[in-house]
């Protein structure tokens, strides 16, 4: 009988990826020859030590830099074509949700409408915006929090906060790199609750990278990196 799994095309697709960075007269080969895939659903964490590249994988997947050599495609969009032909800026708006070390919300602005920002940018009303996201924010138990500016809550609540923003849109793939690093451990374990509920719950595709065992813990796969190569 088929095997159904391997009939399901992976979201994303890494051949070959190589990265090399160059300081006045040094070059640094930071990847050498990274080879891996993704299907949609999964949770995937990439672990290793510091300086092996995990950082540099995660740019290149979100499109904030290009591989030297190989490819990267992601649901159907093979990244450096995109970026040659200039649709990269939809593929970031539309396909990807970032979570970061720090959150970077806009202080400007109150919390619902921080998590508002990508569905608006997208082209959806102000209300229905509002909706989706007053709604996710509830579902994190963030509810009492919509209108406070990022001022006015706590570091584990703003990074809560951007887990929302990076979900709302509802891309096919989530990247987070070492979310929970300034996090407390009461928060680190709050925050990896809730990404594991939305995780499950909506079917997302996150590849989180990270230092912090309890976090790799709950991905459903783990990469290890060393010296620019999945081992
Ligand atoms: N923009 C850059 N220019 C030059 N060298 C860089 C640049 N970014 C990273 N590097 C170098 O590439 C190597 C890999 O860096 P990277 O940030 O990907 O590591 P990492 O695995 O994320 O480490 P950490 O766990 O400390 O975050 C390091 O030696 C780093 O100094
Ligand atoms: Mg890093």
């Amino acid at each position: 009988m088929e095997n159904l799994a391997q009939s399901v095309p992976p979201i994303l697709t890494v051949e070959d990826v190589h990265k090399t960075y160059r300081d006045g007269e040094t070059f640094a080969e930071v990847l050498k020859g990274i080879s891996f895939s993704v299907s949609a659903g999964e949770f995937v964490a990439i672990q290793g030590p510091s300086g092996a590249g995990k950082s540099t994988l995660l740019n290149l997947l979100g499109a904030l830099d290009r591989p030297d050599q190989g490819k990267i495609t992601i649901g159907g969009v093979e990244l450096t074509s995109a970026i040659k032909n200039k649709t990269i800026e939809l593929f970031r708006r539309d396909k990807i949700g970032f979570i970061f070390q720090n959150h970077y919300l806009m202080q400007e602005f109150t919390v619902v409408e921080n998590v508002m920002l990508p569905l608006r940018v997208q082209g959806e009303t102000y209300s229905a915006a509002k909706e989706k996201a007053a709604s996710l924010l509830e579902r994190i138990g963030l509810g009492h929090r919509l209108e406070h500016f990022p001022s006015q809550i706590s570091g584990g609540e703003s990074q809560r906060v951007a887990v929302a923003r990076a979900v709302v849109k509802n891309p096919p793939l989530i990247l987070a790199d070492e979310p929970t690093g300034n996090l407390d451990s009461d928060n680190r374990a709050r925050f990896i609750e809730i990404l594991n509920k939305l995780q499950a719950e909506d079917k997302l595709t996150v590849i989180v990278v990270t230092h912090e065992a309890e976090l790799a813990m709950a991905a459903s796969r783990r990469l290890l990196m060393r010296d620019g190569m999945i081992e």
